[in-house]
């Protein structure tokens, strides 16, 4: 047999739909995450312009105060921009020009010039209409203005504050992943788990239980029939294994009968090697005499040589015959060709051929026929032969003065019933169970010389087998024994 390698496919697909299962959750949380970004950062910009606005414009306020020493701004920037990290001030001249500049974070001026229009729109605007965007002095990445005042009269203002933002300083504005690596992390771990569940279910529906199957094919070809397949579903699975546990046994059947029948045959050779071993001495003994000592020989000695011879040779041929019999009979070839016969008519012909026989063994023949023609369907021919082996047991096994009773008789209307009985040796009650098989001959009968095969009855069995029907025994010793069978009626008894 291919030893092929083993591939856990079902393990291999549950541990790909797992990872299909974890790729689609991961996937899903991120798309989800960032068409939510969008908006949610949209939100968040407004909302921290608005709160800087309003830093923005408390700092102009604070400017505008007569108590505020406008020469000193510088000092005063940067005692604020200590308190507002991050944000940058600018003190604008009404030409545009800057004058003063301050922030946290040191920086320099790119610019020295910003737009007085867009500043004047600015402080013009409606406060909700966020950005206004304006080149930054000192940046290159923040163009937003937060906010922006007029010092003075606000139609001639003698300078401007303009207050923004300058990028790292502030701490609002967080980075993609702290808003969003708690969401991905809870996703990605929550998607292990429903797929590590999903993989858990997957293998205990299905991966265990083909692997089940699996096994026992496994066991069973190495030699162990023990294991056995208990998957009752009705799916699928629960077929294949039922199948499976099917066809284990019935090889196992096969194979018994297999070796069962190897075995009769085996028994069957050995026996009739045997058998045919014990004729074939005493003619080769007889023989050997006949060829030696021929002239010397009297006229009766030769006669009783070649009788003996005669005999023997008689013997074998019934024990090829019979031999014959078990043959087809084992192989299956044996053929019933039934046809309806008057049975009584059968049993009578089979008496005559036997009439010599009852009269020199001193044996008295009772009849027990009811006076109706019984047609019976069956294979007359080996009805005929049943009958023969049952008459000619029921001769050899009985004493002279004996008597045999054979009996037909109607039982329902369909069914015949026949019946041997004879006042004979009986059988052991040990025996009864064994004269069925082939070969078998009680020691008790071998020792007084009887002929015969020991196939005789094995053969009448499988006839009437053949027949949908049983042989009978009932014997007891030194009393005599019954030999019974039933035959199918072809119609119904018509009196005569
Ligand atoms: N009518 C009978 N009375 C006593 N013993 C019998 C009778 N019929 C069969 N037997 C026993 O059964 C054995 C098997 O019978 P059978 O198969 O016909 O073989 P065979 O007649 O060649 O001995 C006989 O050897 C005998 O011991
Ligand atoms: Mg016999």
């Amino acid at each position: 047999m291919v030893q092929i390698s083993h591939i856990p496919l079902y393990r291999t697909l549950t541990f790909k739909v797992s990872i299909a299962l974890i790729a689609f959750f991961i996937l899903n949380g991120v798309l989800l995450v960032l068409w939510n970004q969008a908006d949610i950062m949209n939100d968040l910009e407004i909302d921290i312009q608005t709160a800087y606005r309003t830093t923005a414009l408390e700092i102009t306020e604070e400017i505008e105060n007569p108590e505020t020493d406008i020469n000193d701004m510088s000092v005063f920037f940067d005692s604020l921009s200590q308190y507002y990290p991050g944000m940058e001030l600018f003190l604008v001249a009404p030409d545009g020009e800057i004058q003063e500049h301050g922030s946290y974070v040191p920086s320099q001026l790119i610019n020295s010039h910003v737009s007085i229009d867009v500043i004047d729109s600015f402080i013009q605007a409606d406060t909700s209409d966020y950005p206004i965007e304006i080149a930054i002095p000192t940046a290159t990445d923040l163009d937003f203005v937060f906010s922006a005042a007029a010092l003075g009269s606000p139609t001639d203002p003698y300078a401007y504050v303009l207050v923004t933002m300058v990028e790292g300083g502030e701490d609002v504005v967080v980075s993609w992943w702290e808003e969003y690596g708690v969401i991905l992390t809870r996703t990605i771990l929550f998607s292990i788990i429903i797929a590590g569940f999903a993989g858990i279910i997957f293998w205990y529906f299905l991966t265990r239980r083909v692997q089940n199957v699996a096994q026992a094919v496994q066991n069973y070809r190495a030699g162990d029939s023990r294991f056995v397949l208990n998957d009752e579903a009705s799916d699928e699975i629960g077929h294949v294994a039922m199948h499976v546990g099917d066809m284990m046994e019935r090889i196992d059947a096969m194979f018994g009968e297999l070796g069962r029948k190897e075995k009769m045959r085996t028994e069957l050779l050995a026996s009739v090697s045997h058998e045919l071993q014990t004729p074939l001495t005493v003619m080769q003994g007889n023989i050997e005499t006949l060829v030696e000592h021929r002239e010397k020989m009297s006229e009766a000695d030769l006669s009783m040589k070649l009788s003996a011879v005669y005999s023997q040779v008689r013997h074998m041929s019934a024990l090829i015959d019979d031999m014959f019999d078990v043959a087809i009979l084992e192989t299956g070839q044996m053929r019933i060709n039934a046809e309806p016969f008057p049975m009584v008519e059968l049993v009578e012909d089979v008496l005559q051929s036997y009439a010599l026989l009852l009269e020199q063994s001193k044996i008295t023949v009772e009849r027990d026929f009811p006076e109706s023609i019984q047609t019976v369907n069956a294979d007359p021919l080996r009805i005929r032969q049943v009958i023969r082996n049952l008459l000619s047991n029921a001769i050899k096994f009985s004493s002279p003065g004996g008597s045999i009773r054979i009996t037909t008789e109607v039982k329902s209307n369909e069914i015949l019933s026949f019946r041997i009985e004879d006042t004979g040796v009986g059988i052991a009650e040990d025996d009864i169970g064994k004269i069925f098989e082939s070969f078998y001959r009680s020691k008790q009968q071998l020792e007084k010389t009887v002929k015969g095969t020991g196939l005789g009855l094995h053969i009448c069995q499988h006839i009437l087998k053949l027949h949908n029907s049983t042989l009978e025994v009932k014997s007891r010793l030194d009393i005599g024994s019954t030999f019974s069978f039933d035959l199918k009626l072809y119609k119904e008894v018509v009196t005569i």
